[in-house]
């Protein structure tokens, strides 16, 4: 029997997942994160194959926000989930850092979740949210309102797994009888 250490190392192939509140008075603790903890509640709900949540709190800060995004996209994320900084308010910038950040936008992730919030409540249409690719890994922004996490979610995860497929990232299976996630048969 070879000793452990000279064993191979096992790749992880859970999926490790960036969720990430951008709030000046949550970073500065003013306000305990709803955000995070919801997002991190739906992925645990809707995904059945194996993934590790990489948390930050953060300053509506673009220059801020871009590194933790370029650092989670380095670090290995698949996916990272940005929650707040996404409307009309002077300190509302989280779309800007992610434009700033990703080589190619994903228009149609901001489209529908508005589209979805809108039958919701009628202030939907002050979101700015976008989604994008850094590299391996696919940005989507979020509202900050905990309960737009779901709302939005549902709508656009769906296209997830395939399009994290498409950019490298590791399989990503989900719950079926909450979600099924759509990949073209080849
Ligand atoms: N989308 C959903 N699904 N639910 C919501 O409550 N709030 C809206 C909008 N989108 C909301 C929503 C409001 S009131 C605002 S101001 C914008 O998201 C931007 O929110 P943010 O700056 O916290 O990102």
């Amino acid at each position: 029997m070879p000793d452990s250490a000279d064993l191979p190392e096992q790749a992880d192939r859970s999926a490790l997942i960036g969720i990430v509140t951008v709030s000046d008075r949550a970073s500065r603790g003013e306000y305990a994160d709803r955000g995070g903890p919801a997002i991190v509640e739906y992925l645990g709900e809707v995904l059945a194959s194996a993934w590790r949540p990489e948390r930050r709190v953060i300053a509506d800060d673009v220059e801020t926000i871009v590194a933790t995004l370029r650092e989670l996209a380095a670090a290995g994320c698949s996916l990272v989930v940005t929650t707040g900084g996404t409307g009309p308010a002077p300190r509302d910038v989280t779309p800007e850092a992610t434009v700033a950040v990703c080589d190619k936008l994903l228009p149609g992730f901001g489209e529908l979740m508005r589209k979805v919030s809108l039958e919701k409540v009628p202030t939907a249409i002050l979101s700015r949210q976008t989604a994008g690719i850094l590299g391996e890994c696919l940005i989507i922004n979020l509202p900050g309102q905990p309960k737009a996490i779901a709302e939005c979610l549902d709508a656009v995860f769906p296209a997830v797994p395939y399009c994290i497929d498409l950019i490298g990232g590791p399989p990503l299976e989900t719950v079926t009888g909450r979600l099924v996630a759509f990949r073209p048969k080849k």
